[in-house]
């Protein structure tokens, strides 16, 4: 362990780029604060330069580094969820290098929960800009060798840290609006947010913000994706099959060529290594069971509706 850190920061300290774990995906690592390591973030993913990052940080101190004021809400929402899987948007600090945000006036930051990226960023000291270690579009990793698969010979390092446990990205509340607004739902609900801040916080329809996130294909595996019900999914499957498809069924069911467990928390983990996986059997179309309810629902709902977005 403390050897991957060790490197990890060297790289860091280098201006190289390193592939981190973190409690919801593989992040793609560069320091924020110099603009050519960024940009060879961008470079490595094939990613649009005027997409923002998040800038990984050790602890909530970080937030008066990165932004130019913090709100109450901002403290609060730090104390109740960092380390986590919620990246707070706010006014960025002037100092801040416009490769980092896209050139938006904002930034997102959030202090990740890994315990060997929290190691590497203590050591490290400043912030780690690091967006999803997928190239552009394609499905965020959740073990090193799906970042190997995706950007391996791109990156001088992937730490390797596992499974990833929370398996889809951070949610994403925007606090520099007149109220707080969801951008991206995750493991963080807007009910445990609105919880913290005694208002309730609705979901941006979007349009205030360009985010790749926010894309309506997105989150994609190369074959097509059809969403299915559980209870139809395995009949779907048989009869779309004896008509000549060529179908893989990624269910929770003993008939599902990928095995996808049932309860929300193990589907969350296991959905983006499932798709890829399906995408392996090289078919045409994933059948998806549907996402199981509960707190995860909604953000599960959302990556699916992605994945099977009509592709651009
Ligand atoms: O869980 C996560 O958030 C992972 C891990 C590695 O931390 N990171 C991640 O990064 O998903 P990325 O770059 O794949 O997605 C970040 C999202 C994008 O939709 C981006 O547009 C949005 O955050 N974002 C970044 N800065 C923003 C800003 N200033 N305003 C609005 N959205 C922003
Ligand atoms: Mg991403």
């Amino acid at each position: 362990m403390d050897e991957q850190v060790a490197r990890a920061v060297e790289v860091l300290r280098r201006g190289g780029l390193v592939a981190v774990p973190t409690e919801t995906v593989y992040g793609l690592a560069a320091d924020a604060s110099r603009p050519a390591a960024v940009r060879r973030i961008f470079e490595a993913k094939g990613r649009p330069a005027d997409h923002p990052l998040i800038v990984h940080m050790a602890s909530a101190e970080g937030l008066v580094t990165w932004a130019r004021h913090v709100p109450m809400a901002a403290w609060a929402l730090a104390a109740a969820f960092w380390p986590g899987p919620l990246t707070l948007v706010l006014e960025r600090a002037a100092e801040v290098d416009p490769v980092v945000t896209g050139g938006l006036d904002t930034i997102a930051v959030r202090v990740p929960s890994h315990p060997l990226t929290l190691a590497i960023l203590e050591r490290f000291g400043g912030g780690i800009a690091a967006p999803s270690a997928n190239r552009f579009g394609h499905v965020s990793p959740t073990t090193a060798d799906h970042v190997r698969a995706d950007l391996g010979g791109r990156v001088e390092l992937i730490v390797d840290g596992g499974p990833c446990r929370v398996g889809i990205e951070s949610t994403i509340v925007d606090l520099t609006g007149a109220r707080p607004a969801v951008l991206r739902l995750g493991a963080v609900t807007s009910e445990a947010l609105g919880a913290v801040l005694g208002e309730a916080v609705g979901v941006d329809e979007g349009g205030r913000v360009r985010a790749p996130g926010q894309l309506a294909s997105h989150y994609a595996p190369r074959a097509a994706v059809e969403v299915v019900a559980r209870e139809r999914a395995v009949a779907v499957a048989v009869a779309r099959r004896s008509a000549g498809e060529r179908l893989a069924l990624v269910s929770s069911s003993a008939d599902a060529d990928v095995a996808l467990p049932a309860d929300a928390e193990g589907y969350a983990r296991r959905l983006y290594a499932a798709m890829r996986e399906a995408d392996a059997l090289d078919v045409d179309t994933l059948l998806i069971e549907a996402a199981p309810t509960g707190a995860l629902a909604a953000a599960l709902s959302d990556r699916l509706a992605r994945a099977a977005a009509p592709r651009r």
